[in-house]
């Protein structure tokens, strides 16, 4: 079965990126001059998804805007002749078709999931979390898609290898070697201490889940943090399904940290031959006036 739709969770408060979110949606914090939202709704629409539901808290509009038509800054552009940022300001307002769903109380990702039951209805659907970005030519979420549609529809979720100290930051899949990318999972646990880590395999944000998990996820019990954890809900799919771990290809980075939004900004940068110069002259400059030699 095609898989058309796609949750994209929105309603954490952001508040490692305060005070810039004390007013403005942490996912319309730019890379460069590109909110972080855009990319992961474009790696979305690159992957075939048709529709966009994000399950938002207070203070999200700018977000469900910014995907949304502004006709009066078309024709301002249109009449000031701006015409390329007017195509650049067309194709976001119609890339997709966007609906949204509130969280009321920000009680875990299998909570906010389970806030999208009856927009997804009884389909396969993909999941992708805003704070991570994956780059690359085909889309982190279509690869699992491919998977799963080579599995009878199984749901797939995403992994990449992390160092053993950094395991208590993701969720954490183990099962059977399947082949070099793909593994048959038996089970999965949310932020595992090292010690405690049944693999190293963490889970960057990128799902493709059958509509099963939603009956599982209206039972399970608070886990990690007293949340009602995504993690969970796949866990006990894993006793009823096959569901499978892939290892994407591509460049994840954790732009829901400072470090990581650090790190895309100045990645995205010098990839852009239009503004590489600028920032590699500014770096020697500051390298020098702060004394530090690489
Ligand atoms: C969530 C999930 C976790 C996953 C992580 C990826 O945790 O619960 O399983 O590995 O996202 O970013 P969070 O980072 O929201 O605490």
């Amino acid at each position: 079965m095609k898989i058309r739709k796609a949750i994209i969770p929105i309603a954490g408060k952001g508040t490692r990126f305060l005070p810039a979110t004390k007013e403005i949606a942490k996912e319309i914090l730019p890379i460069i001059n590109v909110p972080m939202i855009h990319y992961v709704v474009q790696e979305a629409v690159d992957a075939g998804i048709e529709q966009i539901i994000f399950v938002t808290s207070s203070g999200k509009a700018a977000v469900e805007n910014y995907f949304d038509r502004n006709l009066e800054l078309e024709t301002f552009l249109e009449k000031n002749n701006k015409l390329k940022e007017l195509e650049t300001i067309r194709k976001i307002g119609t890339m997709v078709s966007v609906t949204s769903v509130r969280q009321k109380e920000q009680l875990g990702l299998g909570h906010a999931v389970l806030m999208a039951k009856d927009m997804i209805g009884d389909e396969p659907f993909a999941v992708l979390l805003g704070d991570d970005l994956v780059v690359n030519k085909v889309p982190a979420i279509r690869q699992l898609m491919d998977v799963s549609l080579k599995n009878d529809g199984s749901s797939v979720i995403g992994v990449m290898e992390v160092p053993k100290k950094d395991t208590s930051k993701y969720g954490i899949v183990k099962g059977a070697i399947v082949n070099e990318k793909t593994l048959k999972m038996n089970g999965m646990v949310e932020k595992p201490k090292p010690e405690e880590a049944p693999t190293n395999l963490a889970t960057p944000g990128r799902y493709v889940l059958t509509p099963e998990i939603f009956e599982i996820l209206e039972k399970i019990p608070r886990g990690a943090s007293n949340e009602y954890q995504l993690t969970d809900a796949i866990n006990v799919l894993c006793t009823r399904k096959d569901v499978f771990a892939y290892k994407f290809d591509g460049e994840r980075f954790d732009t829901g940290s400072i470090a990581g939004y650090l790190d895309a900004t100045v990645d995205f940068a010098l990839k852009d031959a239009a503004i590489r110069d600028g920032l590699v002259a500014s770096i020697k400059t500051r390298l020098t006036k702060y004394g530090i030699t690489l």
